[in-house]
Parts: structure tokens; C-alpha cells; sequence
């Protein structure tokens, strides 16, 4: 039967990155049903809510999401919508690749690395929030669990077998937080001893920045927690051309939501400045998860190829074309 995928457009630049990665699978053959919910900001004006039972359930039924970026309203007492899902649906492993595309204005060439975050504890694990009543003083509790370390560790080893690399890189800070980093190191380093094929090297994360911007084709695979995940993401998307080139896949043992690295781009929101790129990239870690390895090639170098041709790029990429120009280019290479 046709594989039905949940489809939250969300917020701000994330209708028209999403409807144009849909475009594209259509284009490829891709023989999917869509069922369309809100989420974010959009759901909130329709509702009430930011995340409606009728999305969760969506997302639960169908097993299969793709997602444009969230805005969630700052210092209104709303949580993290993005946080919320990756803990309702236990989608513990938020993988980040990023590649160089020839064509772009980015710094460097030949970068293929692969962040993978721990995506449901850490710094983000939202407990112990507490801002003193006075308001002098606030504190956050980090959590890291052994079975949360194990896992993710696990499933960086594991992606780094099935992708034929070569090499993980461990990410920490376990000099000064001794607890929780020190426990996810001891825990990688163990997960480790049982992949004896794949060099385990490990690294404090300030260096893993330096080392990122001064000699980015060092790594292969990069594994860490939630928070230096998140940064570092960010920065590899930044050797590569920027946000507009990163996606993010979280994947749980159940479920996967498939998006952009980036958020929903205020700035150029409703101005088609957006590259699409970056949901169309999603959308190829989804044919992947969905052992759909052809059609994830041929929108590979669908994309590859229109990048490539340097002008017919946005404007983050160095070209003069905007989100709809781009997406029709790639269509018409397809
Ligand atoms: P952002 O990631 O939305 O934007 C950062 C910068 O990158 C901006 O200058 C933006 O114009 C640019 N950019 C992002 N995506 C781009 C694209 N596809 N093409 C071209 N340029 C692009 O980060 P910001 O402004 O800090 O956050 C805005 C909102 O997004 C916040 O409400 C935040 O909570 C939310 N957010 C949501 C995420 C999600 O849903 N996964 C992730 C990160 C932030
Ligand atoms: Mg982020």
C-alpha cells in the first residue's frame, strides 16, 4: 500500500521550502499519499494550540513526517514545539549531514560530515528550570542518562558501518562537566570497544570548533549531545554554504521527522528568497530511511546539477534566483 506522509508546512519560510520539496518528489515518481496538519505559530492562530492532538496523532499514525521550521513564541511560557515532538516521540538521534555542493560560495570543498545529536536529554532535557523569585538567580539541570548515551553512541557507530565511514569522532567536555559529559564519553568510549572496524577518536568540544573551521575534511562522523549538537550543526552548515543546505532527520525506533536544520527565517519570510534546498535535502534523507536509494540519487543530482550551474542559485548560494526559480530549475532537470 502507498506510504502516507504527515506534512506540517510550518512557519515563516516554511510553506514554500516545503511545498517546493514536495513538488520534487512528485517530479521524481515518488507515489506517496500527504496528509496535510499545522503545527507552530500556523496551528496556534487556527486553534489554539501549537500542537494539536490532531498532529500528534498524524504524526503517530503515519509513522513518516516532513516538516517545515517552527516558530515557537520566546518568553510566553510555551515550550519548545520542536523539543516537545523529538521527547513525545521519543526520536532520540538527529542526524546532520552535510556535503559540499560545487557551485556555492562556500569556503571549502570536499566536506562530507555527518553530526549525529543526542535529541531528547542533555541541556535540553527541560528540567529544573528555575529563575529565583527575586529574579537574581536562574538554573537549569543537564541529564545524562548511561541508556541514552549508549544509544546514540550506538547509532553513530552503526551509521558510520552502514555508510562505509571511517571514522567517529566523539564530542565532550567531560574536563569541566564532569557528571554528564563525563558519563556520555565513558559510555561512547565503551560502545566503541565493539566496533573495532571504525576509529574512535575523541575531542573537547571548543576544540572541535577550531578544528571544524581550520581543517573541516578531518571528520567523518561527529557525535555528542544535545546541546554541542546543536551548535556544531549550525557550524558545519556554515562550511558548506549555510542553513539553506542543511537538513536534519530525528529518528526514533518508531517514528521519523524529517526537516531543515534552520529555523523559520523571519528575515526573509514571504519575500521567495528562501532555498528550498534544505527540505528538499530532508526530503532525500527520507527516500533513504525509506530504502527508496534511487529517487534519493536522482534528487541528489538534480540539485547537484542546477547549484553546480552557479547563477540559476539563491542568493545565500551566491546566485540571483528565487525560491520558486530554483525549485522550477531542479523540476526541470528532474
Ligand atoms: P533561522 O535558522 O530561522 O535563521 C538564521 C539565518 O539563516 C537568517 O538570517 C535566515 O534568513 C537564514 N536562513 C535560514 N534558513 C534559510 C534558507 N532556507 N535559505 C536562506 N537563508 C536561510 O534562525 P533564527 O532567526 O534564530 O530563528 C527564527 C525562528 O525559528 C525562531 O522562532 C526559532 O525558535 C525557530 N527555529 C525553529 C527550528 C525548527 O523548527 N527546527 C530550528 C531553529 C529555530
Ligand atoms: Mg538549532
Amino acid at each position: 500500500s502507498k506510504q502516507t506522509i504527515t506534512v506540517i508546512k510550518g512557519d515563516g519560510i516554511g510553506p514554500s521550502i516545503v511545498e517546493a520539496a514536495i513538488q520534487v518528489l512528485e517530479k521524481a515518481g515518488c507515489d506517496f499519499n500527504y496528509e496535510y496538519v499545522d503545527a507552530g505559530l500556523t496551528a496556534l492562530e487556527k486553534t489554539g494550540e501549537l500542537l494539536p492532538q490532531a498532529t500528534l496523532d498524524a504524526i503517530a499514525r503515519n509513522k513518516i513526517t516532513l516538516k517545515g521550521p517552527l516558530t515557537t513564541p520566546v518568553g510566553e511560557g510555551f515550550t519548545s514545539i520542536n523539543v516537545t515532538l523529538r521527547k513525545k516521540f521519543n526520536l532520540y538521534a538527529n542526524v546532520r549531514p552535510v556535503i559540499s555542493f560545487k557551485g556555492t560560495k562556500a569556503r571549502y570543498e570536499n566536506i562530507d560530515i555527518i553530526t549525529i545529536r543526542e535529541n531528547t536529554e542533555g541541556m535540553y532535557s527541560g528540567h529544573g528550570q528555575i529563575v529565583s523569585e527575586d529574579g537574581q538567580t536562574a538554573q537549569a539541570s543537564s541529564i545524562v542518562t548511561k541508556e541514552g548515551a549508549r544509544r546514540i553512541a550506538e547509532f553513530a557507530f552503526e551509521t558510520a558501518r552502514r555508510e562505509k565511514r571511517k571514522k567517529v569522532t566523539i564530542v565532550h567536555k567531560a574536563n569541566i562537566l564532569k557528571s554528564t559529559s563525563g558519563l556520555f564519553l565513558k559510555t561512547a568510549r565503551e560502545v566503541a570497544q565493539n566496533y573495532p572496524d571504525i576509529e574512535a577518536q575523541e575531542m573537547i568540544v571548543d576544540n572541535t570548533c577550531m578544528q571544524l573551521v581550520m581543517n573541516p575534511q578531518q571528520f567523518d562522523v561527529i557525535v555528542t549531545t544535545n546541546l554541542f549538537g546543536d551548535i556544531l550543526s549550525d557550524l558545519c552548515a556554515g562550511l558548506v554554504g549555510g542553513l539553506g543546505m542543511a537538513p536534519g532527520a530525528n529518528i526514533g525506533t518508531d517514528c521519523a521527522i524529517f526537516e531543515a536544520v534552520h529555523g523559520s527565517a523571519p528575515d526573509i519570510a514571504g519575500k521567495n528568497l528562501a532555498n528550498p534546498s534544505s527540505v528538499i535535502l530532508a526530503s532525500i534523507q527520507m527516500l533513504e530511511y525509506l530504502e527508496m536509494k534511487d529517487k534519493a540519487e536522482k534528487i541528489l543530482a538534480a540539485v547537484s546539477d542546477v547549484i553546480a550551474s552557479g547563477d540559476r542559485t539563491t542568493r545565500d548560494l551566491g546566485g540571483s534566483f528565487g525560491t520558486t526559480d530554483f525549485t522550477q530549475a531542479v523540476l526541470e532537470r528532474l
